[in-house]
């Protein structure tokens, strides 16, 4: 049985579809009271668990197999993991934990904290004996749609300097995902996902544009204008800093790399921003 968690979220939603369709058992981890997306169908079991909650995951990882360890971006996010990691070894069955990461995480950047967190959980799973394999992704295609008022009025505005990023699909990295939980043969392996180039956040405009019918520019913010921009909006500081500091690493070119791990894992080529953008063109249109 496979137990996943992060399991209502952009990736994890699609981790369970995915692992059912393949006929796998599934076990996903919700908050109390929710039920679920409406796409998961009745055999996947559901148990109310929070990474804050020692108790609670116990009682959810019982009897798993492997685990999909995917955490939300959360002050707490490195503690969450090792809560996660603790109690599989305290399951006393040596599950398989699959860890979803962060592109980078095996670099181990200074100052850029949702990978650092990462790079924390990793150390953890290494040193707890049980056998691991990480997914690492790229920034997601899907971030975008949360900038798509500003691309709606005509800007693609981010602190992303000149630099080029392999943003993936998020239903790309479930897809592989899907593959190292319901294979043999990755422990110990850190696959990179990436989408199939890297483009500049000019590029990314460009293609915004094409598929909104309508000029889209992209405005090269400063770090400190993005950070009073997304307080403004209303984020919390530690997550608007976060942010930042991830755009640093963007700019400073750290993101470009493409990896071939998507299509070595799924046998299809990882879906472009473009095809990705003509999906979504009414957000981007208006
Ligand atoms: N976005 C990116 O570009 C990107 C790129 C690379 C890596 N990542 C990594 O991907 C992860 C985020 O993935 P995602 O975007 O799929 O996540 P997401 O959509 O934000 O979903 C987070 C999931 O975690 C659950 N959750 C939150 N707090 C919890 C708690 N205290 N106890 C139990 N469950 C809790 C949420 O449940 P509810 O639905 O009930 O809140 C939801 O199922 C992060 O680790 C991030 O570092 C993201």
């Amino acid at each position: 049985m496979i137990v996943v968690t992060g399991a209502t979220g952009t990736v994890g939603s699609k981790v369970v579809v995915g692992l059912r369709e393949r006929g796998e058992a599934v076990r996903a981890l919700v908050r109390a009271g929710s039920p679920g997306p409406a796409e998961w169908d009745d055999a996947v079991e559901r148990v109310a668990a929070d990474f804050s909650d020692p108790a609670s995951l116990d009682a959810a990882l019982a009897g798993a197999d492997a685990v999909y360890l995917l955490v939300a971006v959360h002050p707490e996010m490195a503690a969450h993991e090792r809560n996660v990691i603790d109690a599989a070894v305290r399951t006393g069955r040596r599950p398989r934990i699959v860890l979803h990461a962060a592109a980078g995480v095996e670099q181990r950047p200074e100052g850029v904290r949702f990978v650092g967190a990462h790079v924390s959980g990793l150390d953890h799973l290494r040193a707890s004996g049980l056998p691991w394999t990480v997914v690492a992704p790229n920034g997601f295609h899907q971030n975008v749609l949360g900038m798509a008022a500003g691309v709606r009025a005509g800007t693609l505005a981010a602190p992303g300097g000149e630099g080029a990023v392999s943003y993936v699909d998020a239903r790309d990295v479930a897809a592989a995902a899907v593959e190292v939980l319901a294979t043999e043969g990755h422990e110990g392996a850190v696959y990179t996902l990436t989408g199939p180039e890297a483009l500049s956040h000019d590029a990314l405009a460009e293609r915004l544009a094409a598929v909104a019918g309508r000029p889209v520019a992209y405005t090269a913010l400063a770090p400190e204008a993005a950070l009073a921009g997304m307080l403004d909006a209303g984020w919390d500081q530690w997550r608007a800093e976060g942010m930042v500091e991830l755009y640093g690493l963007y700019a400073a070119g750290y993101a470009a790399a493409v990896s071939p791990d998507v299509e070595k894992l799924t046998g299809r080529p990882a879906r472009s921003f473009a095809e990705f953008a003509a999906e979504h063109a009414a957000a981007f249109a208006g």
